[in-house]
């Protein structure tokens, strides 16, 4: 889930690598392995090394999860904005090459992806809007390859016990991520649906997953953060809200090891086909 993330404000565009560090291996219980098969049945039999394009990498936690699991020698093209985050990255996914690509990946076009066997992606989609997608569908599905984007909010979760804030309190934090930021109308919960029907309409094939984070008390550390995250974006979202008390009172549940939390994630596998593309239906919001 894509909260602010030890950054500091809710909602900043940055994610500090404590952060990513703390959430890894959650994101690599979480991953929908049922994926995997049909994804390694589409990635292309050339002789060479696989070209994976990992968009939005973070420190790599993404390639450090699928290298192994993908059972061909591979190069990794790990692409980000964020220079010390990719920096972190370089050299951070063992039994494979890897370069890094500093920039916006929103700005990708078919002809960048030109030799890429999989563009991957972790944690990312729910960060852009549907225009964005729109066109890394476009990208994507002319470059020829399978997308395997990972672990995009679902814009449900779960605790336990029940506390009866939790609702308007997730109702909030859904809508701080469908928010408007610099002229951009973020997707949030609505970018998986947003993602399958634009590779739908060229084509493609989609099946997605559920890959939620299952955290109980062996994950206090990881709770804690998430919700500290959690209920800031939601009061930015909602200042009205009661965000002390109530966080307060779930950090005591956190520490006595009495709270679970599910947060529910989704896993998209999209496969090109050689079907012509559908019409594209007009954009919800501002880019
Ligand atoms: C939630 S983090 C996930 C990082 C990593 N994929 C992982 O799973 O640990 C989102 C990442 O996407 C990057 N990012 C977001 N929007 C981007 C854009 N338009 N262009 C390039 N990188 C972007 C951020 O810098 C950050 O590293």
């Amino acid at each position: 889930m894509n909260a602010a993330g030890m950054t500091g404000a809710p909602g900043a565009e940055r994610f500090a690598p404590g952060w990513l560090e703390l959430r890894e291996s959650a994101d690599a219980a979480a991953r929908a392995t049922d994926l995997l098969g049909p994804l390694r049945a589409h990635l292309p039999a050339s002789p060479g090394r696989l070209v994976v394009w990992d968009l939005g990498c973070g420190t790599g936690s993404l390639g450090r999860w699928l290298a192994g699991r993908l059972d061909v020698p591979q190069h990794w093209i790990l692409h980000d904005r964020d220079p010390d985050l990719l920096e972190r990255a370089r050299d951070a996914i063992p039994g494979v090459t890897t370069e890094t690509r500093a920039g916006d990946i929103t700005r990708l076009g078919a002809a960048d992806l030109a030799g890429a066997g999989l563009v991957a992606a972790s944690a990312l989609l729910d960060l852009l809007t549907f225009d964005e997608v729109d066109a890394l569908a476009e990208a994507i599905t002319g470059a020829g390859c399978p997308a395997l984007l990972t672990l995009s909010v679902a814009g449900r979760v779960e605790l336990d016990p029940y506390d009866p804030a939790d609702a308007e309190f997730a109702a909030a934090f859904n809508a701080h991520q469908r928010r408007e930021t610099g002229g951009r109308s973020l997707l949030g919960p609505d970018a998986v649906t947003a993602a399958t029907e634009a590779f739908e309409r060229r084509g493609a094939a989609v099946r997605t997953s559920p890959s939620p984070w299952r955290l109980g008390p062996g994950d206090a550390a990881l709770a804690a953060e998430w919700l500290r995250g959690w209920v800031a974006a939601a009061c930015e979202e909602r200042p009205d809200l009661p965000g002390e008390e109530y966080l307060r009172r779930r950090l005591d549940d956190c520490a006595a090891g009495r709270l679970s939390v599910v947060v529910h994630h989704r896993d998209l596998l999209a496969v090109p086909s050689c079907r012509p593309p559908g019409p594209r239906p007009k954009a919800r919001g501002t880019r």
